[in-house]
């Protein structure tokens, strides 16, 4: 029986997918960091049945009826797409810890797309469709998952998803886990009800400045700039959360924790992580990788589950 597998990373984003139009049109230009050691692995094999089926490929993944039936109801649009008319079963599970609280979107939705163009190829004897057109098929199923296909550095804007240039030293996310409860409001509808904010006029013009600034700040290998713009992105992103008819919060005591920790090291010693918040109440801290283990001791003080990860 044939198979075919793939596997794709995380990414964590330093300006914002947020707001989004119908079709995961993105209203802003958002730019991210992949995390390697973050992964989805998806198999694909063909099944003699009426329709496609979803298995859990390890212990790590359990996807809700809804996750379930959002995750088929992609894949059931990339066969259309890609003109395959096979039922297959779809198999597909994390590395990462299910409860972590780590968006597993983006990873998710980018390996079962890679899988189904190898798929493809060997079904139809083609060669693949480039990795720009399966990035942008993928980005039908979730918005930031076009991103995880670009590494390290990725900017999504609109049909462009390209590699971002920069003189930054490598750098390693330590995941502080503030809370590992799931999402009661998830990202995708976190995008609908930004826009009922007052303070969403403006965040187009907000998030484009930021992302200039950061994208200069990244060529010139300009650690702290980018952690201002990093910094003042992630409130920019929670203030609408907060200020959304009706409002929503995410943020847990360990998250403030962290965030104060954040800015007393900036503050005393000059010198500090770049910090970032997703739809979630984890503190995401991208430090030098030269550095990690002097970060890793002093955000493990904290008292929270740190994960790790490079790009
Ligand atoms: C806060 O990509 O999860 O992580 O397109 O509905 O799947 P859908 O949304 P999703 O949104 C990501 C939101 C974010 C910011 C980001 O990654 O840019």
């Amino acid at each position: 029986m044939n198979t075919w597998k793939a596997s794709a990373p995380a990414n964590i984003a330093l300006i914002k997918y947020m707001g989004k139009e119908e079709g995961n049109v993105s209203t802003n230009a958002s730019l991210s960091m992949t995390l390697s050691s973050f992964t989805t692995s998806v198999e694909l094999s063909l099944i003699e049945e009426n329709d496609h089926r979803w298995e859990p490929l390890s212990q790590s993944l359990s996807l809700t009826p809804k996750g379930r039936d959002r995750y088929l109801s992609f894949f059931r649009f990339l066969c259309e797409q890609l003109s395959l008319n096979q039922k297959f079963l779809v198999r597909s599970g994390n590395n990462f810890p299910a409860d972590a609280g780590l968006a597993s979107s983006a990873s998710s939705f980018a390996a079962l797309t890679m899988a189904a163009v190898q798929a493809q190829a060997e079904i139809k004897g083609t060669s693949q469709i480039d990795i720009l057109s399966a990035a942008k098929l993928s980005r039908k199923g979730s918005g930031s998952s076009c991103r995880s296909f670009i590494s390290p550095w990725c900017r999504w804007e609109n049909e462009e998803i390209r590699a971002v240039p920069s003189s930054l030293p490598p750098l390693v996310d330590l995941v502080l886990v503030a809370a590992d409860e799931s999402k009661k409001v998830t990202s995708s509808s976190a995008h609908q009800r930004v826009r009922t904010s007052a303070l969403f006029e403006g965040r187009v013009e907000r998030a484009s400045i930021r992302l200039r600034k950061l994208e200069d700040a990244m060529k010139a290998g300009n650690l702290q700039q980018v952690a201002e713009e990093s910094w003042a992105e992630l409130w920019d992103m929670h203030s609408l959360f907060h200020t959304s008819q009706p409002p929503f919060f995410y943020f847990a005591p360990g998250t403030m924790k962290a965030l104060r920790w954040a800015e007393d090291h900036w503050e005393e010693k000059g010198r500090g992580p770049i910090t970032t918040i997703d739809a979630g109440p984890n503190v995401h801290f991208l430090v030098p990788q030269a550095e990690v283990e002097y970060y890793r001791r002093e955000i493990t003080a904290l008292g929270f589950p740190v994960l790790e990860s490079g790009s």
